[in-house]
């Protein structure tokens, strides 16, 4: 076994890992699961008198540029190069159950290419204009239409609204479509191609459009899951995990998202998404679709609703019976409701939830949802009952079940507190300099003291022993592998300079375009590779290597099914393994804090919850293979523009309860081996230097253990990161200023050995 060890990456042959030979990337069984995940993440938003789905044989005019090309994932690293993408013209036909007004659809196929041709990429165009006499003849085809309209977004940008560029609402281009359509036809359909929150109210509001699907950016057969879907081939069960609001400036973080380049202030503190919308007065009005909402063909009961107190957690039992005539899953969700005491509270928390198996009409499941208690604990960063500490209020604390955050129903059960109790006493970390207000749950903002904050450090705990061997008795890292000799006795053998070289990227060997980590040969250290997610293995075009593009985030977070999403990565780290790559830069787990942020289709949600779970589950997955799993950015990556600078500033407990949480969830469920900061600050320092977040609550409180890299070529410094606790500077060419700090006295041998043990570490736990 020993000898095996690091094959792979040693050798980098690329060796298939099918049965019989056969290659597992891109293969039919992985497209296959793409298309599940796809099929379960797709939302019913409306259906009107039951319009979907399709009858057999029904015709169908398709209209919008989207239905040819359609969006599968989003921009930048997160891109995925698959062997082809299904458009929902072509899918539509390959069910056999529909018909469909070729001629239009052609239309749309010579408009789409015509663009294309005109350099125009992908969800990057204006929508056509139907000809007239093309519209006449679709409607003496049919009475039934199809619109379709996209949505593009990448890393490095954010959307904006701004009449130019539409990212939330439609362009007047859109807008004429869907009056012509509407105004023709007796019975329309709108499918979202998008990667993130668009507005839906404007469906919602038309009577006539009967029909609206938020079909995401599905990956590479993600218009294939459309098409079934419309034709009943699949029954819908996604539910949103983002809140539908009426208009953009409906979000709280409209007002400041676009308000500097420099910095963004997350006034609205822990009222993100639904905890916003339920509890600020006034606001529940302005929801069009709540979060968690999602129909279905069919319709569920939900009885025998039983709960009880076990060990300081809560179980939660009902029975799901499927009532309705079609075969279908539901999604059941817990939410609390803490009481308001000394410490404001958002009216809904999401704290657990389950999805049934495949329910046949007539058939049952009874779901156990559980929780810990001391999890609905608050936050308390102002001394309101005790500074610095998670705090269980007195009172009732309330249950509602249901399948949206709006339908969950009260239960009978409560849990009460008799007084406050300190769940966890912690310290004061990352606090904010110049936040100046925050919302509170009547609506009313509080002001926050200016204060300036004194950063805390951290030794980092590791004693480098001397020179413990010979110098002509290099031991080798599979030596500590084989249990030889001890992690630290090989580290003792390494000179400054070796360890320095440890700390720092290296480059590409193989078909990586990321670059890796290790590569010291004098010591057998291999040098495993990065490579890019979450959507799918990004691995470049010149390589002809096609990998399986996956659902975006946000889509497989829409499935509520963890499992699905441990399989996918699972898939994932096997076309990794399979390619020779062991660092997958996967899953990221920022949160939705406001439509517009470019980058949202690669985070999962606004709740932080369903995002923890999402990504743990996706962890657990690739982790399974062998393949280091690397959650980012942490954290409060939340915009794109200015990125590299751009200081998120925000309180200590909506960090906690809201930007960290999901982390936080993460970390202590899955342990990864592997956490990517991020580029921007949090409250003035950099994330990668900040030696509060990285060595006081990820490995402080959370007792991480794993490796801490950067993001790539990032603006800190290098010896900074170091002596904060982030280990490893990405990608080999970032400049670097560890070497001189070190040479001045700046930074310990000591100290650069901690950050390399982690990356040996994580080196020795590859396969
Ligand atoms: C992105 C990361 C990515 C890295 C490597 C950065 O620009 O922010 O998410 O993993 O590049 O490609």
């Amino acid at each position: 076994m020993g000898t095996e060890k690091w094959k792979r990456i040693i050798e980098m042959k690329r060796e298939p890992l099918g049965d019989n030979g056969g290659r597992l990337t891109g293969c039919e069984e992985h497209i296959a699961l793409s298309k599940q995940a796809a099929a379960e993440g797709i939302v019913l938003l409306k259906n009107d008198g039951g319009l979907l789905p399709f009858e057999h044989g029904t015709r169908l005019a398709v209209f919008g540029k989207a239905q040819i090309d359609y969006v599968k994932g989003g921009g930048g690293s997160g891109e995925v190069h698959s062997a082809y993408v299904r458009n929902i013209y072509e899918s539509l036909i390959r069910t056999g159950r529909v018909r469909v007004f070729d001629k239009l659809s052609h239309f749309y196929e010579d408009y789409v290419s015509a663009e294309y041709s005109d350099n125009k990429t992908n969800g990057m165009f204006d929508e056509a204009k139907i000809p007239r006499e093309l519209l006449r003849e679709a409607r003496a085809f049919t009475d039934t239409a199809v619109i379709t309209i996209n949505r593009f977004s990448g890393e490095g940008w954010d959307r904006k609204n701004d009449g130019k560029d539409m990212y939330f609402d439609l362009s007047k281009k859109e807008k004429k479509m869907i009056d012509a359509v509407t105004r023709s036809f007796e019975r329309v359909v709108v499918l979202i191609n998008a990667g993130a929150m668009i507005n839906t109210d404007q469906f919602a509001q038309n009577d006539r459009i009967q029909a609206v699907l938020m079909i995401w950016q599905g990956g590479m057969e993600g218009a294939s899951a459309a098409a079934e879907v419309l034709t009943g081939i699949i029954t819908p069960s996604g539910k949103l995990v983002d809140t539908c609001a009426r208009s953009l400036a409906d979000y709280p973080s409209s007002d400041g998202f676009h308000e500097s380049e420099d910095y963004v202030k997350y006034t609205e503190d822990i009222f993100v998404g639904y905890r916003y919308f339920e509890t600020i007065p006034g606001k529940k009005e302005r929801v069009v679709y709540p979060f968690g909402y999602g129909l279905s063909y069919t319709s569920f009961e939900l009885s025998q609703i039983t709960a009880r107190e076990i060990d300081g957690r809560i179980y939660v039992s009902v029975n799901v019976r499927n009532t309705g005539e079609y075969s279908g899953k539901e999604v059941v969700q817990l939410y609390y409701s803490a009481p308001q005491g000394r410490l404001t509270k958002a009216a809904r928390e999401l704290c657990a939830f389950r999805k049934t198996k495949l329910l046949a009409p007539g058939e049952s499941e009874t779901l156990t949802l559980d929780l810990t208690i001391d999890d609905m604990a608050s936050y308390d960063d102002t001394d309101a009952i005790e500074k610095n500490a998670y705090i269980m209020e007195q009172g009732e604390y309330r249950f509602f079940l249901g399948n949206s955050v709006r339908d969950a129903k009260e239960i009978e059960y409560k849990h009460t507190e008799q007084e406050a109790r300190i769940v966890k006493k912690l310290t004061s970390y990352c606090a904010p300099e110049r936040l100046g207000k925050r919302l509170t749950a009547s609506g009313e903002y509080a002001a926050v003291k200016d204060e300036r904050q004194t950063r805390k450090s951290f030794g980092r705990g590791y004693k480098c022993r001397g020179n413990a061997f010979e110098k002509t008795d290099i031991k080798k890292l599979k030596d500590v592998y084989n249990g030889n000799i001890t992690l630290d006795e090989f580290i003792a053998q390494l000179s400054d300079e070796e360890l320095i070289s440890l700390v720092q990227a290296k480059g590409n060997k193989g078909v990586a375009n990321t670059g890796g980590i290790g590569d010291l040969e004098k010591y057998g250290i291999p040098a495993p590779m990065t490579a890019d997610g979450p959507a799918g293995v990004r691995i470049e075009l010149d390589t002809g290597i096609r990998t399986t593009a996956f659902p975006v985030a946000t889509m497989l977070a829409c499935t509520w099914n963890t499992e699905l999403c441990e399989e996918i990565g699972r898939a994932g780290a096997l076309e990794m393994k399979e390619n020779d790559l062991s660092i997958w830069l996967t899953p990221a787990l920022n949160i939705h804090r406001s439509p517009l942020c470019g980058r949202n289709f690669e985070y999962y949600s606004e709740d932080p919850y369903i995002a923890g779970k999402m990504a743990a589950a996706m962890v657990r997955g690739i982790q399974s293979q062998g393949i280091a799993a690397t959650p980012k950015h942490f954290a409060c990556n939340n915009k794109e523009t200015n990125r590299f600078e751009s200081d998120s500033v925000v309180s200590e407990r909506a960090l906690r309860e809201i930007y960290l949480k999901g982390f936080e969830i993460c970390v202590k469920e899955s342990e990864p081996m592997a956490i990517m900061t991020s580029y921007n600050l949090i409250n003035g320092v950099r994330a990668s230097e900040n030696a509060e977040l990285i060595t006081g609550i990820l490995r402080g409180e959370w007792g991480y253990k794993g490796l801490v890299m950067t993001d790539w070529w990032n603006h800190a410094s290098h010896y900074r990161e170091a002596l904060a606790g982030n280990d490893i500077r990405m990608p080999e060419s970032a400049p670097s200023d560890l070497k001189e700090a070190f040479e001045k006295g700046l930074i310990s041998r000591d100290q650069v050995a901690a950050c390399a043990r982690n990356v040996l570490k994580l080196i020795l736990d590859l396969e």
